[in-house]
């Protein structure tokens, strides 16, 4: 089934609540996951135009690279490590405005300066976080948190990917 996405225009608020409806309508239109999240990725990214935009799975006692959109990046981050593992451990979001000053942030590329990271539950556990990084300081306010959480909520698919 072909989806048609057009780049959206107007407030940050207006571009995603458009966003929202692409991204049910992308979800709806496939089944495999790991089908749904590569296209997730790429809608936010391109929407946006950050820097770095992922999923990091939960794979036993550790967060491992799942699909993204931006450079390579590091594929294993332990709990409690970095602003990912913080959030994982916390499964809390985590606005950071400047990277080099969080403790232990990891960073997988050095032109990354402010980070967002949602948890991403399934029956009140963390099983993913998505993780966003912009080069610009302090990039990330309460209207991504509060949208990206609400994006994090529609993933309820199975993360067997
Ligand atoms: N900076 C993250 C690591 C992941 S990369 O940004 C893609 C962290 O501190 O957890």
């Amino acid at each position: 089934m072909e989806i048609e996405i057009h780049s959206l225009s107007g407030t940050k608020t207006e571009q995603y609540e458009g966003l929202m409806e692409q991204v049910k309508a992308l979800f709806s239109a496939e089944t495999d996951a790991l089908a749904k999240l590569s296209n997730l990725l790429a809608l936010l990214h391109h929407q946006f135009q950050w820097f770095w935009t992922g999923i990091y799975l939960v794979r036993q006692n550790q967060l491992v690279l799942g699909p993204f959109q931006g450079p390579v990046a590091c594929t294993r981050i332990d709990k409690g490590r970095g602003v990912c593992g913080t959030a994982w451990q916390q499964a809390a979001s985590l606005i950071v405005a400047d990277v080099h000053q969080f403790p232990g942030h990891i960073a997988c590329n050095s032109a990354s300066r402010s980070e967002i990271v949602i948890p991403i539950l399934q029956n009140d556990q963390v099983v993913a976080v998505l993780d966003v990084d912009s080069k610009e300081l302090a990039h990330f306010d309460q209207t991504d948190q509060y949208y990206l959480e609400q994006i994090a909520a529609l993933i309820h698919f199975p993360l067997t990917v």
